[in-house]
């Protein structure tokens, strides 16, 4: 695995640098590239055993679809047919963006990449190194989250170093620091009218609610997608660090009740409000990461928060959820629910 820095460097650098990672796509291997949500792991999506490579090495069972990425507009032609009128008016408004849409499929994408689905996810990066790569390989990019399967999604290189540094098949990380929003992508699907939100992500679903005139359904509890069909890949028990984790809506009530030597094994991750009162109340010897305080700054931290706590020399975590369940507040909690397995102290 050899990584390409493409930090500080223009335009014309960049292009020169990735070359040999496009090679790589072009002879049916992998590559981790950025986004502006999450680290990919990529592979020609037009290439069957290019992209099962990305099954194998992320322990991924083949009942969950891979996202395809496009590096302009009109290529989502090569990806998917019978696009319905509304959808032209999400892209003009959301795209290059953390949307990713589900659509018919193109009889030319691979079942392996749709899990056998006849419909396809499509998303479209802002990320500027994501794009040029994309264009470069001339090919529309499947790409997962460069993660193993059920663990935290790869926001930063130590991450990654982390879950594949002995992965053969994985030649090039493209790596241009840490990823911009930090959290997935909004997945809706398209095949229905009203849309459908399959996950919650870095593009918060009232602002579709607002272009699409509320033509949008929302799920119902935080455990929506585990019986839907047409996601089969959204699982319950996902996003998630080694140790046990538990979500604690009230920290400070809570170890109120907990002796100093328990309160020791335990990890705290939450914001920085409440790390500041533990602080105080318990003094400077917990071991305790904080996420921030807006949700935009808890989205793009709480990976690297978890892979932190995942990290330190004590037996459980305990997550604080996030105060506001609207907007990236609905992501942050799907995704803490689904870290924990919706494990509850109180
Ligand atoms: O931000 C992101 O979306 C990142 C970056 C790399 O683009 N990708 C990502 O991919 O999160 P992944 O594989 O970790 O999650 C993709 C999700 C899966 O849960 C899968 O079930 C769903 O997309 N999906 C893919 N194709 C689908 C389809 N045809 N119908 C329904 N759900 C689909
Ligand atoms: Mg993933």
């Amino acid at each position: 695995m050899k990584i390409i820095d493409v930090r500080n460097k223009n335009k014309k650098e960049v292009r020169e640098l990735l070359l040999p990672a496009v090679r790589t796509i072009k002879n049916g291997n992998l590559v981790v590239f950025p986004t502006e949500t999450v680290y990919g792991l990529g592979a020609d999506c037009f290439n069957p055993s290019a992209v099962n490579k990305i099954f194998l090495v992320k322990n991924r069972p083949y009942n969950n679809p891979l996202i395809v990425h496009i590096s302009k507009i009109s290529e989502i032609e090569k990806v998917a047919i019978d696009i319905p009128q509304f959808v032209h008016r999400i892209i003009k408004t959301f795209w290059p963006g953390p949307l990713s849409m589900v659509l018919k499929k193109h009889p030319k994408i691979p079942y392996i990449v749709t899990s056998g689905l006849d419909t396809v996810c499509v998303r479209l990066p802002e990320d500027y190194i994501a794009r040029t790569f994309i264009s470069l390989c001339n090919t529309p990019i499947a790409a997962p989250s460069a993660n193993i399967f059920t663990r935290v999604s790869a926001t930063d290189i130590e991450h990654i170093k982390k879950d594949f540094s002995y992965c053969k098949e994985i030649e090039y990380v493209i790596y241009s620091g840490r990823t911009k929003y930090g959290i997935e992508s909004t997945i809706i699907d398209c095949t229905v009218y009203p849309v459908k939100v399959l996950r919650y992500g870095a593009l918060e679903v009232e602002k579709i609610k607002r272009l699409l005139k509320e033509n949008i359904e929302e799920p119902k509890r935080f455990f929506y997608n585990l019986k839907l069909k047409k996601s089969p890949g959204l699982f319950k028990k996902h996003y998630s660090p080694i140790k046990p984790s538990f979500l604690v809506k009230n920290l400070i009530k809570f170890c109120s009740s907990l002796s100093k030597n328990v309160l020791q094994k335990i990890t705290f991750v939450c914001s920085d409000t409440t790390k500041n009162k533990l602080i105080k109340k318990f003094g400077t010897k917990l071991p305790i990461i904080h996420y921030g305080d807006k949700p935009k700054e808890i989205a793009k931290n709480l990976y690297l928060c978890l892979t932190l706590a995942e990290d330190m020399n004590t037996e459980k975590i305990f997550i604080e959820p996030p105060k506001k369940l609207t907007g990236l507040g609905k992501t942050i909690m799907d995704r803490i629910v689904k870290a924990t397995g919706n494990k509850w102290l109180k």
